[in-house]
């Protein structure tokens, strides 16, 4: 077990432009510096096309970034890890395997023999409470029992870090609501470190112990707040509220500022440069 109080996922100086042809684009992110530690659970909140999943991608090592680095357990995060597990906004079965089959195929393509992982299949799919449906394959499937499946492929394996872009942002209210509670019984179970991106803020103050806001053009950190003690996962808390309150107002603030920035660019009061 990892000690709490240590850093596991950290970003320094990250920023990541996209190139247009030969040419840099427009940044995306500049200047993210964060330290995730073992156990927490970190959400990150942003207006849609801020760069969330961007920045998802980054730590997860499907993208390199444009300068600065990522550490993970104090070394320098060159590409994919299988410590790191990801789950997308789109479940991404794979539609000619079965419930079990695809929480299996971590395991099966490192080639290990099938009673070695057996009982971790098992395991994670009790852990999702899908026992009933192993043999099912997903288009017999709601959605959200693929997005658990999704989850439970990922937990299987047992990574150290989670990390989650919306999870659950095509999930109706009701079952969105079940969900949330489901992934903060794993990770009490669990304690996999936990990151999730969301543009919705309830689900941010309600999920996170501590939540990092990004916004602005480039995407920078706005906000980093540990959700204090007496609102955390009371949704109906008068602080819960509040802070709700004052986060639609930031992310409004930063919608508006966006867009205005756009249209500056497009009457060329603005030069389209790279920040
Ligand atoms: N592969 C890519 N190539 C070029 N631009 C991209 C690519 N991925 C994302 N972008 C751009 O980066 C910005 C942020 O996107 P994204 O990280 O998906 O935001 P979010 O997840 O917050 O909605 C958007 O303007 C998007 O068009
Ligand atoms: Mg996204």
């Amino acid at each position: 077990m990892i000690a709490r109080e240590q850093v596991i996922l950290s970003g320094h100086n990250l920023s990541k432009s996209f190139s247009k042809g030969q040419k840099q684009g427009t940044a995306v992110l500049a200047n993210i510096n964060f330290d995730i530690y073992a156990g927490d659970f970190v959400t990150i909140l942003g207006q849609s096309g801020g760069g969330k999943s961007t920045l998802l991608k980054i730590l997860g090592g499907f993208l390199s970034p444009t300068s600065g680095t990522i550490s993970f357990h104090g070394q320098p995060l060159k590409g994919i890890d299988p410590k790191i597990g990801m789950v997308f906004q789109e479940n991404n079965l794979y539609p000619w395997l079965n419930v079990e089959q695809n929480i299996a195929f971590g395991f099966k393509i490192r080639g290990e023999k099938l009673r070695s992982y057996i009982q971790k299949v098992n395991a994670a799919i009790a852990q999702v409470s899908l026992s009933h449906a192993r043999k099912l394959y997903p288009h017999q499937l709601s959605g959200g029992m693929k997005q658990r499946v999704a989850i439970a492929r990922s937990i299987a394996v047992q990574p150290d870090v989670l990390l989650l872009d919306e999870p659950f942002s095509a999930l109706d209210i009701q079952l969105r609501r079940r969900l949330q509670d489901f992934l903060l019984s794993i990770w009490e179970q669990t304690s996999t470190t936990m990151v999730l991106v969301t543009h919705n803020i309830e689900e941010a103050i309600l999920l996170g112990q501590k939540l990092i806001v990004i916004g602005g053009q480039p995407g920078k950190i706005l906000e980093s707040i540990d959700i204090s003690a007496s609102c955390f996962r009371h949704r109906y808390h008068p602080e819960f509220i509040q802070l709700e309150q004052y986060l639609e107002a930031a992310i409004e603030k930063d919608i508006t500022f966006r867009e205005a920035q756009r249209t500056a660019r497009e009457l060329k009061i603005l030069k389209a440069s790279n920040n």
